[in-house]
This record gives structure tokens, C-alpha cells and sequence, in this order.
């Protein structure tokens, strides 16, 4: 299994270019399946969660053509699901991907059944998809949940008003594909407003579809017969973005993104400036130059736009090495602090109380052998051996690979001294 040993103590300096957004390419590969005619996408992050969605959808009889592109430029990726002969995705694929889950709606709007494994519980919670079948519910699919399959069936989905009891990400895709080909309006209330959510909704639109709202907590979709082919570009991915920002913050680096924006990264970009950083916002790109030390920043995760989730681990990392307290409150999900353990064992001084950490800056941190847990605990890992004094190495490192194209490629640019151990 691979890993990644770390010499800390370098500050990231230099350019490296963004790549398309990993949670805005997996719904938007299932939407293929809503149409005969064949979609392009371009920019698509070179992932093993993209590798293991193209798999998932050829098994189903998707046509896949997928060129490759240079690091940062991303693939491109043409799919064809005139012909789907099998309408299941299998729990061996969707253990590994809870994001498979995406299936569902557009399968059986299109194809009028799909069976779906449930995802079951992963590393960060238990993740229901509760939501995904009340509103599928609503839309008079016939759903049962058997032998831990989700089995859909519809003659044709009609149009409903879904209010979803909590925001959620996947929750409002896999409902606002399905309402395309559904006969009628629908109304999905308390609607996730995350940019990949509107990403979607454009893609959408440019094969036909009628959404409006998306990126707003209400989305009204007036379904169609049919849908046809269009060629979507993947937005940059702010996650990535967000990371590389913070390891340039943590090391005291100047660093330059290119191929991003600052729009989707509101909320982040405002705590890196409180920690003292100088970020300018090209229309393009964006640059973050660091001082010497950071200033602790206490942050709350909550739906889009306030701070994600999905950041919530490297700010846990770059306020280890920060001066003051922060106080972390995670409110997405319930078991989303194990990278803390993982950053004591560098050095950091970090106190958990339920949902809440409490993380108190040292003067520095030393490598040691750390365990990646989940995607965005491994960033965080990264973040803290980049500046840790010695070398780190990170176990388990396929959890980055599922989320961080060219992750070493891309920190060795920005002259961190990385080496992938195979
Ligand atoms: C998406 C993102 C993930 C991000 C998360 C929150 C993708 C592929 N993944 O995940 O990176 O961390 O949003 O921003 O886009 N919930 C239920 N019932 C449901 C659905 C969700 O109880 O039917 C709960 C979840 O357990 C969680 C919360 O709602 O506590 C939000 O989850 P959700 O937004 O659905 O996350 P994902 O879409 O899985």
C-alpha cells in the first residue's frame, strides 16, 4: 500500500493549476444516464472515485470514452448510456464510493427501476440516505429496502413538493436529476446552495432540462420527455483549492492557484485572512501569501455558504501550529475528528469534547508515522507533516488518491521535498 513520507520545515512557493472539482464531476457523470445521446465532460479530475464511478456506470452499459489530459487540465470524458441492460450498483462498488448513490435518481427516472446498494455506514458517520428515497417517494417511485439493496421502480416519476428534513449535497442531485424526466413540476425545499449543486444544474439545462433556483434553497425543475447530449466543463475544484491554501498558510509559503475562483470560497478565504495571511483574488486565480506565524481561527462548519465541512480538517491542522486557541465545531457530521488523534501524535495540542474541538497552537510539531482515516483527514495530515520539523509518513495514502489529483506532483512544484513509497 502506498505512502507518503514528508521532509517538513519547506515553505510552498511557486504555481500550480487547479483541478476539476471531484464532488462536481460524480454527480454530473450519472447525469449521462439520463439521455440516449452521448455527454461530454471536460476537466475531469484524473481520481480513483472518478475510476470507480466510470467503472460502476460501464458495468450498467454506459459506452465510456475517456482521453487523458496533464495534470491539472483534467480528461475527457464521453459517455453513452443509449443502451443500460443493468440497473444495479453492486455494494462491492458502493462501499468503496458512497457517491454511487447518485445512481439512483437519474436510473429511475430513466430506466423506471434501479437497485442500489445502501451505502452503510464509513469512517465519518453513519450518512443515511433517507432523504434521497423520501423525496423519490414523493415523486410516486415505488422504493423497498431489502437484503440492503435500495430497490426503485416507476413507470414514469411525476412532478411533487419535497422539503428535505436536513441540507443535503447528494440528497438534492440525485432528486433534481430524477425531476427532469419526471411529468410535471417539482419543488425541492430546503435545497443544498452548494456550487457543485448549480455546476449540475447548468450541465443539466444544457441537455434540456428545465431548473431553476439551483444554488438557492428552493429549485424548481418542470420535467421533460427527453433529454440529449451537451458538452459540460467540470468547475475547479474549491476543496483542493482550500487545501492547497492552507498548506501555504502553514508553512509560511506564497503560493499562486490558477485555473480557480475566490467565489466559492468565501467563507474560507475570510478565516485565512483572520489567521493574517494576504490572499488576492485574480478573476482566475488566487494568491495567499503567508506570515511567518498564523493567528488561531475558531471556525463552525454548516451547509454552503458557511465554512464546509470538507475544510474543517485543515483548519484543524494549520491552528496546531497557529498562536491562541481555536475552537472547532463540527455540525455535518458526527465522528469527524479522527485525524486529531493522529495530529497529537506530531505534537499538536488538541482537546475534543463531542462535536467540539479545542485546539491550542505550538511552537512547532515533529514527524512521525501518522494514519490516514478519510479523505480530507489525510489533507490534513499532509498539511501538518509539510510543517512539521523532520519526516512524516502517512499511511493508507489511497484515501488521498481517491480526492487529490497528482497530490505529490503538485506539492513537489510548490517545492515541498514529498516522495511517494510504494
Ligand atoms: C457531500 C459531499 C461531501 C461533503 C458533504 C457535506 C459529494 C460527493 N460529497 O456528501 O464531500 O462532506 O456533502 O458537505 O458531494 N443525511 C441524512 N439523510 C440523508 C442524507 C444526508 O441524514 O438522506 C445527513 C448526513 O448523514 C450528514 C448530513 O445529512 O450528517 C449532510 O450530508 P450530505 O450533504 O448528504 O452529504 P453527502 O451528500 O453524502
Amino acid at each position: 500500500m502506498d505512502k507518503l513520507q514528508i521532509s517538513g520545515g519547506v515553505a510552498l512557493r511557486g504555481e500550480i493549476a487547479i483541478s476539476g472539482a471531484k464532488n462536481a464531476a460524480l454527480p454530473l457523470l450519472c447525469a449521462a444516464l439520463l439521455t440516449r445521446e452521448p455527454v461530454t465532460f471536460t476537466h475531469v479530475p484524473h481520481l480513483n472515485d472518478i475510476g470507480t464511478m466510470l467503472r460502476l456506470l460501464e458495468q450498467m452499459g454506459v459506452k465510456v470514452a475517456r482521453e487523458a489530459g496533464k495534470v491539472g487540465a483534467g480528461d475527457t470524458v464521453t459517455l453513452d448510456a443509449s443502451a443500460l441492460d443493468n440497473l444495479l450498483a453492486p455494494y462491492e462498488l458502493v462501499k468503496t464510493m458512497r457517491a454511487a448513490i447518485l445512481v439512483l435518481g437519474p436510473l429511475v427516472a430513466r430506466a423506471g427501476e434501479a437497485k442500489v446498494s445502501l451505502p452503510g455506514g464509513c469512517a465519518i458517520g453513519a450518512r443515511p440516505v433517507d432523504q434521497h428515497i423520501k423525496g423519490l417517494t414523493a415523486m410516486g417511485a415505488e422504493i423497498s429496502v431489502e437484503h440492503g439493496y435500495v430497490h426503485a421502480q416507476a413507470t414514469r416519476l411525476k412532478g411533487a413538493r419535497i422539503f428535505t428534513d436536513m441540507v443535503t449535497v447528494t440528497g438534492t442531485e440525485n432528486l433534481m436529476m430524477a425531476a427532469c424526466l419526471g411529468a410535471g413540476e417539482t419543488i425541492i425545499e430546503n435545497a443544498a446552495r452548494e456550487p457543485e449543486v448549480v455546476d449540475l444544474a447548468t450541465c443539466l439545462n444544457a441537455m434540456g432540462a428545465r431548473v431553476s433556483g439551483a444554488g438557492s434553497d428552493v429549485i424548481r425543475i418542470q420535467g421533460v420527455d427527453a433529454l440529449h447530449g451537451a458538452t459540460h466543463r467540470v468547475m475547479p475544484d474549491r476543496i483542493e483549492t482550500g487545501t492547497y491554501l492552507c498548506a501555504a498558510a502553514a508553512t509560511g509559503g506564497d503560493v499562486r492557484l490558477t485555473g480557480t475562483s475566490s467565489a466559492y470560497l468565501d467563507a474560507v478565504i475570510d478565516k485565512l485572512m483572520d489567521t493574517g495571511c494576504e490572499i488576492t483574488a485574480e478573476r482566475d486565480a488566487i494568491r495567499l501569501k503567508a506570515p511567518a506565524r498564523l493567528n488561531a481561527v475558531s471556525i463552525r462548519t454548516a451547509p454552503y455558504p458557511a465554512f464546509p465541512t470538507d475544510m474543517q480538517a485543515q483548519f484543524m491542522a494549520i491552528n496546531a501550529v497557529a498562536d491562541g486557541t481555536a475552537v472547532i465545531r463540527e455540525t455535518i457530521f458526527e465522528n469527524r475528528f479522527m485525524h486529531a488523534v493522529e495530529l497529537i501524535r506530531l505534537g499538536a495540542d488538541i482537546k475534543i469534547d463531542g462535536n467540539t474541538a479545542f485546539v491550542k497552537g505550538v511552537a512547532e510539531l515533529q514527524g512521525a508515522t501518522v494514519m490516514a482515516t478519510d479523505l480530507r483527514a489525510s489533507a490534513s495530515l499532509v498539511i501538518a507533516g509539510l510543517v512539521a520539523q523532520g519526516e512524516t509518513v502517512i499511511e493508507r495514502i489511497y484515501h488521498l488518491d481517491r480526492g487529490y489529483e497528482a497530490l505529490d506532483q503538485k506539492l513537489i512544484a510548490l517545492g515541498a521535498r514529498v516522495a511517494r513509497l510504494k
